[in-house]
């Protein structure tokens, strides 16, 4: 009974037919969903961690909804900072936003409870986790203390020493205190920053996706340093779920990278001397 989902995040859609930095992100998601098509047709369901959106409109959201109605696998959805929580439930339906006024989930299955936080808050780039989200997710987390939990959302808590990390999650303790209650989480998936981190903070497991989007390129520590937006990978993650083991794999589904030979075949290992 293995647990497999996949995570796209920033996907940044625009009204069909319009460029977001250049870059065509309906086509870069008909890719994604290409790869879903093709590779993980027997997940048990994607979630898109927010940045839906580019700007927000009704028409983008539409356009978005056309273009994943081509995925084999259920869809979970919550928000990011671009998105524009209106525009998303007059497209999407009311019932996204739940007790909390936010787009928040849980999820049971196969051994494992999956919780997706809205971390957006309007008008603010940065993320925010209200009180009211704090206690839903204290609650939850309390309902399933003999199972593990993947988080999902998409504000980093964490800092990732790039220049971005002004507009993280800023004030994050009471996010970490209610994950501390919880004896086994073995995940804190985020996007956000366009860029593959993986994290270790507070004795808890951070990982963020590059997404959809463009990624960039980043100078550690270096806050005031140019970096440049790249147009690939784009880029989403396979996340497995055993109950002793929970991997991350990252899958480049736009990266521009010729393929240089395949491994086929048995393996090849060298015999250990006695
Ligand atoms: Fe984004």
């Amino acid at each position: 009974m293995t647990l497999k989902f996949v995570v796209m995040s920033d996907l940044h859609v625009m009204p069909k037919g319009e460029l977001s930095m250049t870059l065509d992100t309906g086509a870069r998601l008909e890719e994604a969903i290409n790869a879903v098509v093709e590779r993980y047709a027997d997940a048990d369901f994607c979630i898109l961690a927010g940045d839906l959106a580019d700007l927000g409109q009704p028409e983008a959201y539409e356009y978005l909804k056309a273009i994943i109605a081509r995925l084999p696998i259920p869809v979970h959805i919550t928000l990011g900072n671009h998105d524009r929580r209106p525009a998303f439930l007059e497209v999407f339906g009311d019932d996204f936003a739940i007790e909390t006024g936010k787009v928040d989930k849980v999820i049971d299955i196969k051994g494992y409870r999956i919780i997706l936080l809205d971390s957006s808050e309007p008008g603010r780039v940065d993320g925010v986790l209200e009180a009211v989200q704090l206690d839903w997710l204290r609650a939850r987390l309390a309902e399933a203390m003999d199972r593990p939990v993947i988080v999902v959302l998409h504000h980093n808590a964490n800092a990732l020493h790039i220049r971005s990390d002004d507009i993280r999650m800023l004030e994050p303790a009471d996010f970490i205190a209610a994950l501390k209650t919880h004896p086994d989480i073995r995940q804190v998936i985020a996007g956000h920053v366009h860029i593959t981190s993986t994290a270790s903070w507070h004795g808890l497991p951070f990982t963020t996706l590059a997404g959809g989007h463009y990624s960039v390129s980043f100078n550690v520590d270096q806050p005031e340093a140019p970096i440049r937006r790249i147009d690939g990978p784009g880029q989403m993650a396979v996340v497995i779920g055993t109950p002793d083991r929970t991997t991350v794999l990252f899958e480049d589904f736009i990266d521009g990278n010729a393929t240089i030979g395949m491994i086929e075949g048995p393996r090849v290992v060298r015999q250990a001397a006695e």
